[in-house]
């Protein structure tokens, strides 16, 4: 008999842990209303506490949403609280609290001799601190999910403890995260229906998953564990998460759907949203999906020996396991022009998961008209496009007004920047060891400021000489990590835009801590 299996999205909480992967509000909004649509059971929204723009996403989320929404929390009181006011407004609130329960964790952020002088007393702390969390949460709200963080490298025995005394307390979720990705499918497949048989009251709760990528077996583990006995999968649009990633949904999701033959679970995805999702969370993100990806790739469905084309065309089946159309790529491209009118914008946006403001229209039909000029022909990835980068921008300190670069074989490449900020006019030139490193240069003496960049990727987004490109470039302050993303049919205009639109960010990151620093001292 099938089986419903909970799909619990957390491509807005740990998917943004990413590297350089941050969302603005707009941006999670979107996402949230598109994986609505996707028809995911639960979203987890974020980590309310941990920053001013995370706690209003969050609430933003939770005010309009009809799924169960998540917020993350510790098991301090200051956490919980903090979710449970984003989450007041939210149809279907839930708190997700999560402490470590490894020794390796134990050990080592615990080591502080308040929790305990010994292992078994530390172990005791953890124990008391994850009920009581959970005690508290659910005097606030119905729904309380508990994780054992590191659950993969947990001591059965203490696990099954900790799992018993949280369900005990209130508990309706169990999560047990493979959060170094470390396991096995077999050995993790066999913690789960090793809990089933320890834990007394299992049976009050639901058992869920969240397995990361670190040894590429993240979806291997999340389908080892529904079969033996899981039956809530936490994981993230293409897979993005900490590190290597979470478990991807679409392979989950379409591994469950191909091979009901041996795996007899389903989810309640609309499978023809998968491609839709992908590509806008990629968009949002900056993080650029792989060729090879499975179900999202570009060359997912491409068959490019003679062999494979000769038998694809005599028979689909030879070579494909799932169509592209089943899960929503569009074979027939829509293509728009500078004809195509308003109306006919809006609504192959509406088809592509985008909800644009009648104001925010007004913005992306202008930028919409630019393009149009520059190249006649506009796909829905330049629509994408255009929707990352034009619409939901936040607040912007600083904007490139104007680019002059002079490069050749036989010169010495120098950029000349103008960069507004408030009223203010910035301008500067400099040379570089090509013209990207000199736009990026001069932008830097303009700003004064010098930057590491991380990594830098130019792309073009559509075939064709005409193709829009897109630069996305990272930069690195201390342990934080700001992606910025600009596109042009001037790749050398797109890195500067992407470059400025990265220091953007890392300043209004400053900004915001600095003022959330002060809040927190005042609260003292
Ligand atoms: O990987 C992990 O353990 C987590 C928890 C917060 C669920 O992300
Ligand atoms: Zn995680």
């Amino acid at each position: 008999m099938n089986e419903r299996i909970i799909i619990f999205d957390t491509t807005l909480r740990d998917g943004e842990q990413s590297p350089g992967a941050s969302l603005n509000v707009y941006e999670k909004l979107e996402i949230a209303r598109q994986l609505a649509k996707l028809k995911v059971d639960v979203i987890e929204a974020g980590f309310p506490v941990s920053s001013p723009a995370q706690f209003e996403a969050v609430k933003r989320i939770a005010d309009e949403s009809e799924v169960i929404i998540a917020g993350l929390a510790r098991t301090k009181e200051i956490d919980i609280k903090s979710a449970y006011d984003s989450l007041r407004n939210a149809k279907h609130p839930r708190i997700h609290i999560f402490l470590c329960t490894s020794d390796i964790h134990i050990l080592g952020k615990f080591a502080d001799s308040k929790y305990g002088l010994t292992l078994e007393e530390k172990r005791k702390t953890i124990l008391k601190m994850s009920v009581d969390a959970v005690t508290y949460a659910k005097a606030l709200v119905p729904d309380v999910e508990f994780s054992a963080e590191d659950a993969g490298r947990t001591d059965i025995g203490y696990l099954s403890e900790v799992i018993e005394a949280v369900i005990e307390a209130g508990a309706n979720t169990v999560n047990i995260p493979d959060t170094t990705g470390y396991t096995f499918p077999t050995e993790f497949g066999a913690k789960i229906a090793d809990l089933k048989k320890r834990v007394k009251n299992i049976d009050k709760a639901i058992i869920s998953v969240h397995c990361h990528n670190d040894l590429g077996l993240a979806v291997a583990n999340s389908i080892s564990a529904i079969q033996n006995g899981a039956r809530q999968i936490e994981c993230t649009i293409n897979g993005i998460g900490e590190r290597a990633g979470n478990a991807s949904l679409e392979e989950i999701v379409m591994a469950l759907k191909v091979r009901n033959d041996i795996c007899n679970y389903y989810t309640d995805i609309d499978i023809t949203e998968i491609y839709n999702t992908s590509r806008m969370v990629s968009g949002f993100t900056g993080i650029i999906v792989q060729p090879n990806k499975a179900v999202v790739g570009e060359n997912a469905f491409a068959h490019e020996s003679g062999i494979h084309q000769d038998g694809v065309l005599k028979s689909k089946q030879t070579y494909e396991i799932m169509t592209p159309e089943s899960v929503g790529v569009n074979k027939t491209k829509i293509v728009l022009g500078r004809h195509s009118g308003r109306h006919g914008l809006k609504s192959r946006l509406g088809e592509l998961g985008y909800h644009p403001s009648e104001e925010e229209m007004q913005k992306i039909y202008e930028a919409f008209l630019v393009l149009a000029d520059k190249k006649k022909e506009i796909f829905d990835d330049d629509l994408r496009v255009l929707m990352g980068d034009e619409i939901y921008k936040e607040e912007e300190l600083y904007e490139l007004q104007y680019l002059h670069v002079n490069a050749g074989t036989d010169v010495i490449p120098t950029a000349t920047v103008r960069i507004k900020s408030n009223e203010k006019m910035l301008q500067e030139s400099s040379t570089g060891d090509g013209p990207v490193d000199a736009s990026f240069n001069a932008i830097e003496r303009a700003l004064e400021l010098k930057l590491v960049v991380e990594s830098y990727n130019v792309r073009s987004v559509t075939s064709g000489r005409q193709a829009l490109g897109e630069a996305i470039v990272r930069i690195r302050n201390g342990e934080n990590s700001f992606t910025g993303r600009g596109t042009s049919t001037d790749i050398i205009e797109a890195s500067a835009k992407a470059f400025l639109q990265a220091i953007n960010q890392y300043l209004l990151f400053t900004k915001a801590s600095i003022e959330f620093h002060q809040d927190e001292l005042a609260i003292k």
